[in-house]
C-alpha cells in the first residue's frame, strides 16, 4: 500500500525518451512512499497499485518540483537605491569601483543580527517556494571574512531545517576583494584557502565552492589557486565566469570538472568545447541579464552545437538580479536568450539537478528519486514559459507532501 498517488494528470518526467524529449505521459500516474517516487507510467499500468491516498488532478500537469541552482539569498538590506544609480546612467563595474555593488551588501549584511538575516532570507525563500521551488542553491559572499563567511552557510543549514525545501549550500569567499584586503589580494586569497576552507570541511557547511572571475572581481590564476586546494579536499566547484568580460573561466572550471559554470554571456567556442568535454552545466541568468540592461547574450546556439546542457536559476541577489519568481526566470530565458520552453523547463529540472551534483536525486520523476513536483493547472507546458509573472503550481509537493 503506497502513501499516495496521482492519477488523472499528465506527466512531465523529464526523462528524455526517443521522440520524447520530455518523457510525457498522458493519463499518467505517480505512486509515492516513504517521500519518494515509487512508480511512474500510464494509468493504466499502475491500475492495480493502491494507496492510502488517490489524488485525481482533473488533468493537470505533473513536473518535477522547479530547481533553483544558483542564488545568492542570504543578505541584509538591499541595493535599490544603485538600481536607481543605473537608471541616472552608471554601470555595475562603475558603482563597485566607488564602494558600491557587493561591498556595500557585505556592509549591511555584516551589520544584520542573525535574526534579521534569517527572516529576510526566509521571506525571499518563501517566494520562490511559492513559485514551485523544491530545491534551491545558496551561495555565500557576503561575509568575506571567515567568522562571516561561516555565518551565512549556517543560516542556509537553519533554512533548510525550518523550511520545506532541499538547500544546496555553496561556499562563494571569492565574491569581492573586501576593502580591508585591499593592497593584499594574494593574502585573503590564501586566507580562504588556508583558514576559511579548512573550516567549512570540519563544520560540514558546504559540499560546492564558487568563485566570481572577472575583471571587477578574481583573476583566473586567483580562481585556480582556490580550486586546486578545494578540488584536492573534496569540493565540487562552480565559478561565475565570462560574465563582463572573457577571461577564459569557463575553460579554467571545466579543467577542474566543476559542476556549473555560470552566466556566460561573453563565452566562446572555446570555452564551450571544454565544457561539453567536463560535462560542465552552463547556468544561465537571464535576470542579471535583465536588470544590468546587458546587450550581450550568451551563445545559446554554441551551447546547443556543442551539448553542452543548459540550465535556468534567478541569480537571486541584492545587486544585479533582484528576482524572486522561478517561473519569470523561465519566460525571461524564452524571450530574452531564445531557449524553448522545453529547453526553459528542462533548464530548472533535469539541467538544474546536473549543476548541483544532484541529479540522482532530483530533476526527474523517476523511481526513488525525491518526491518533489509541481502541479500546474495549465492547457499546455509551452505556457511555463509564456506568461509572464506566473504565480506558482496549483500544487507544490515537497518529499512526498503538500506543502
Ligand atoms: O551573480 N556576479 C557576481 N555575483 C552576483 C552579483 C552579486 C551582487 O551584485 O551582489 C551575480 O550577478
Ligand atoms: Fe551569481
Amino acid at each position: 500500500m503506497w502513501d499516495r498517488l496521482l492519477i488523472d494528470c499528465r506527466v512531465a518526467t523529464m526523462e528524455a525518451a526517443p521522440g520524447n524529449p520530455l518523457g510525457i505521459i498522458d493519463n499518467g500516474a505517480v505512486g509515492i512512499q516513504d517521500g519518494r517516487i515509487v512508480r511512474v507510467g500510464p494509468r493504466t499500468e499502475l491500475a492495480g497499485n493502491r494507496a492510502r491516498e488517490v489524488l485525481p488532478l482533473g488533468g493537470a500537469w505533473v513536473t518535477p518540483g522547479l530547481i533553483d541552482c544558483h542564488t545568492h539569498l542570504i543578505f541584509g538590506g538591499n541595493r535599490a537605491d544603485e538600481h536607481a544609480m543605473r537608471r541616472a546612467g552608471s554601470t555595475y563595474s562603475e558603482i563597485a569601483a566607488a564602494g558600491g555593488g557587493i561591498a556595500s551588501t557585505v556592509k549591511r549584511t555584516r551589520d544584520a543580527s542573525d535574526a534579521e538575516l534569517l527572516a529576510a532570507s526566509a521571506m525571499r525563500l518563501d517566494s520562490l517556494m511559492k513559485g514551485g521551488v523544491t530545491t534551491v542553491e545558496i551561495k555565500s559572499g557576503y561575509g568575506l571574512d571567515v567568522e562571516g563567511e561561516l555565518r551565512l552557510l549556517r543560516c542556509a543549514k537553519a533554512l533548510a531545517a525550518s523550511e520545506a525545501v532541499r538547500i544546496v549550500p555553496t561556499l562563494l569567499a571569492l565574491h569581492a576583494l573586501p576593502a580591508e584586503w585591499k593592497d593584499r589580494r594574494i593574502g585573503y586569497v590564501s586566507m580562504v584557502i588556508d583558514e576559511l576552507l579548512p573550516r567549512v570541511a570540519e563544520e560540514g557547511l558546504a559540499d560546492v565552492v564558487d568563485a566570481y572571475c572577472d575583471e571587477i572581481a578574481f583573476t583566473r590564476d586567483e580562481v585556480e589557486r582556490l580550486f586546486r586546494a578545494a578540488h584536492s579536499r573534496g569540493f565540487r566547484l562552480k565559478l561565475h565566469a565570462e560574465q563582463l568580460s572573457n577571461q577564459h573561466g569557463a575553460a579554467l572550471a571545466s579543467k577542474y570538472n566543476a559542476l556549473s559554470a555560470d552566466h556566460l554571456e561573453h563565452l566562446d567556442s572555446h570555452g564551450a568545447a571544454a565544457m561539453a568535454e567536463a560535462r560542465t552545466v552552463a547556468v544561465l541568468l537571464p535576470g542579471a541579464f535583465y536588470a544590468l540592461g546587458d546587450e550581450c547574450r550568451p551563445p545559446v546556439q554554441l551551447l546547443r552545437d556543442h551539448g553542452v546542457p543548459i540550465a535556468i536559476a534567478t541569480d537571486c541577489n541584492p545587486g544585479t538580479s533582484p528576482m524572486l519568481s522561478p517561473t519569470l526566470a523561465m519566460n525571461m530565458a524564452c524571450t530574452l536568450f531564445g531557449l524553448t520552453p522545453e529547453e526553459a523547463l528542462a533548464g530548472m529540472t533535469v539541467n538544474a539537478a546536473k549543476a548541483l551534483g544532484l541529479n540522482a536525486e532530483v530533476g526527474t520523476i523517476a523511481p526513488g528519486k525525491a518526491a518533489d513536483l509541481c502541479v500546474w493547472r495549465l492547457e499546455s507546458l509551452a505556457e511555463l514559459g509564456y506568461w509572464i509573472g506566473l504565480p506558482g503550481p496549483e500544487r507544490r509537493i515537497y518529499a512526498g507532501d503538500d506543502s
